[in-house]
């Protein structure tokens, strides 16, 4: 399924509208909810939507859980373009989040501490009740979170290598493609699969022939995008640029 809207701005709104209903569904039983959440350009809107929500309509998250999906390796958490930090800027120093509820993947384990950190990441999440909402953005190379091309389907939270186009990708946050770390940890697919509902969103026409590829096209681990076509609660939100190419 799929949502289009005239802009991202409206888009974005919306979904933020959502996550919020959804929190206040939650609140009103007296459960936790527990949220994936993406970085990069796409999900800054709805970031800042959800802190007006707090500020001005009293939208608590103190019963939220949040896992990130994805985080440089290595990188430290006051770097720039840390994920730690990003998610500090734009949502979590604006919001009433307890900060023990919050959880990134670490950039700054050794590299022998990385498996059982993701393994504990994944237990993290079962124990929590597992993620009721996922939040996407998609890559050009069709990964989601960094599910690079090659991903299998039942992948767990793990170490992988960037695709180059990612590293290009990422090249200007970092001044130059040399200083882009070449690993990260993510989550896997089969972590994300595992939410009770998904909702990818992609912004403008440069996102428009993945966006086609990962709705239209087979599905194939070439395209990790297109995992969630076999999922029964996922839906693209898209504006009219990303949208553009489909049939
Ligand atoms: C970020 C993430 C990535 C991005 C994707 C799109 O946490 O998991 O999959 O969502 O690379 O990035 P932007 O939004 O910057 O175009």
């Amino acid at each position: 399924p799929t949502r289009i809207f005239d802009n991202a701005d409206k888009a974005s709104c919306q979904v933020a509208l959502e996550i919020a209903e959804l929190i206040r569904e939650k609140q009103s039983k007296g459960e936790n909810c527990v949220l994936g959440l993406a970085t990069g350009s796409t999900p800054v809107n709805v970031y800042k939507e959800l802190v007006r929500l707090h500020k001005e309509d009293g939208l608590s998250f103190k019963n939220v859980i949040t896992f990130n999906l994805d985080e440089y390796f290595p990188i430290e958490p006051k770097e720039l373009q840390s994920y730690v930090r990003f998610m500090h800027e734009y949502l979590f120093d604006h919001i009433d989040i307890p900060s023990d509820q919050i959880n990134i993947p670490d950039g700054t384990l050794a590299k022998e501490e990385v498996y059982d950190f993701c393994q504990a990441y994944e237990e993290k999440i079962e124990t929590s009740g597992g993620l009721d909402l996922q939040i996407l953005g998609i890559g050009r190379t069709g990964h989601i979170g960094f599910n690079e091309p090659g991903s299998g389907e039942v992948s767990e939270t793990r170490l992988i290598t960037l695709d180059h186009m990612t590293v290009m990708d990422a090249a200007s946050d970092f001044f130059g493609e040399e200083n882009v770390p070449t690993k990260a940890i993510t989550m896997g697919v089969g972590t994300i699969m595992k939410a009770d509902r998904i909702i990818l969103m992609a912004w403008g026409e440069g996102k428009a022939g993945i966006i086609k590829k990962a709705l239209e096209g087979p599905v194939s681990d070439q395209i990790p995008a297109t995992y969630l076509q076999k999922h029964p609660n996922a839906e693209f939100i898209l504006d009219e640029g990303s949208s553009a190419e489909l049939t």
